[in-house]
């Protein structure tokens, strides 16, 4: 629960991606959020307030006369018990209110009356988003430190296509994440393996291992999380890219090493979480090999390039991070990786832990010694090794 006790004010404007809020409100719950709604009354067009509280749990804001506050001030009240504010979906009418200070229904009046911070998640047609109206207003939310979440391209509910489609529910549950995340890693360049390699036999058949990728996708999440520029070079998995990182999608372990290599001098952290195939084949056949050729069909195997090892390697490279899965001794074989390799940090696991699933258990070991961690959800074990990370380069 990434939002434990953390209280938002979810503020819904009218807007046909007001029924996505609904979602939102169950999936901040499900993050332990205290969520409180309220909406505008163009909102409550598209959605009913009934929809809410039941989802929420408590009774949804409507009006600025609203008599249930004892001072009659519900502006103040829920504005002051909030850690945050959060538009979603916020009108491009909305959005222009908030720019000029106007406190015209209960929504408005509480973002002004704000001593927290505010998120809005824009949600228009496109020619209103692309409209210099809304673009002065963006520009001004902006100056004024609201953070802006979106919006995303595509088919819109007018039937249109382009920019101003709210974000999806889970992408703007990441971004509140990501708000409350320590900043550890501000302003660094964070390179990341993640997923299996691919090395074809022919043009169907190949070599890979059972890495989903589930591990390099959540410290890649947390290292964007804790405030990094993230890159991450995914071998084939059926993820979606986490929020707000670069993915440059690869299959066979000379794919990885050529994206890999092309961006490694600009990093200031290189982590190889991937499970990159030690051996391709070396007479990959050009097509689909035949069962009635004769005989079983030799398969020559050739060394792949060790990607870590080689960025470790380069004169003022990253900060390199490795992980080892092994099936035993994992203390000593994760050692032995990590000095081979010569690299200041590996994580290990085993693999009946690490590959797959959800959950991890790790032991990282650096110069200082062995320091395992609890076992947890991937996500969790991300986020402590970036902060283990940001401690030993002194990021914090
Ligand atoms: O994807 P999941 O299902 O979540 O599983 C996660 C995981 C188990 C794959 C992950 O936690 C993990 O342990 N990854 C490393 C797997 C491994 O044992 O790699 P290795 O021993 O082959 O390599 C050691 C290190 O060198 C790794 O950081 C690896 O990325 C890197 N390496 C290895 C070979 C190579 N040619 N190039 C490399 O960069």
């Amino acid at each position: 629960m990434e939002l434990s006790g953390k209280r938002i004010v979810l503020g819904v404007t009218g807007g046909i991606a007001a029924y996505k809020a609904a979602e939102l409100v169950r999936l901040l719950g499900k993050q332990g959020a205290e969520v409180q709604v309220a909406m505008t009354e163009g909102a409550t067009h598209f959605v009913t307030a009934t929809t809410f509280q039941a989802l929420s749990g408590r009774p949804v804001y409507l009006d600025q006369w609203d008599a249930r506050m004892p001072n009659a001030m519900a502006h103040i009240d829920l504005s002051r018990s909030a850690d945050l504010i959060l538009v979603a979906p916020a009108s491009a009418d909305f959005l222009a209110r908030v720019v000029h200070g106007l406190a015209d229904d209960l929504l408005a009046t509480m973002v002004l009356a704000r001593d927290c911070p505010l998120l809005v998640a824009p949600a228009m047609n496109r020619q209103m988003w692309e409209n210099p109206a809304t673009q002065r207003n963006i520009a001004q939310l902006q100056a004024d430190g609201v953070q802006i979440l979106g919006p995303a391209c595509g088919e819109q509910a007018c039937g249109e296509v382009g920019a101003g489609r709210m974000l999806e529910a889970e992408e703007i549950v990441e971004e509140a994440i990501a708000f409350f995340a320590p900043k550890v890693l501000t302003g660094k360049k964070v390179l990341i393996t993640a997923g299996p390699t691919f090395e074809a036999i022919d043009p169907v058949r190949g070599i890979t291992n059972l890495s989903s990728g589930r591990m390099g996708y959540a410290v890649a999440r947390a290292a964007r999380q804790a405030g990094a520029q993230v890159t991450l070079i995914s071998g084939p998995v059926g993820l979606a890219a986490p929020q707000g990182v670069d993915r440059v999608n690869v299959r066979s372990a000379l794919d990885m090493h050529a994206e890999v290599m092309v961006r490694a001098a600009a990093a200031d952290v290189f982590i190889g979480v991937a499970a990159v195939a030690d051996y391709r084949v070396a007479n990959a056949a050009d097509h689909k090999l035949k069962k009635d050729t004769g005989g079983i069909p030799p398969i020559e195997l050739v060394e792949n390039p060790d990607i870590l090892a080689e960025v470790a390697a380069m004169a003022g490279g990253p900060f390199c991070v490795g992980f080892a899965a092994e099936s035993r001794n994992l203390e000593e074989y994760a050692q032995s990786k990590r000095r081979k390799k010569n690299i200041p940090l590996i994580a290990g696991n085993l693999i009946q832990d690490g590959f797959g699933g959800d959950d991890n258990r790790l032991v990282l070991f650096d110069e200082a010694g062995v320091h395992p961690l609890t076992p947890a959800p991937k996500s969790v074990l991300a986020r402590q090794l970036i902060e283990h990370i940001a401690h030993l380069t002194g990021s914090h």
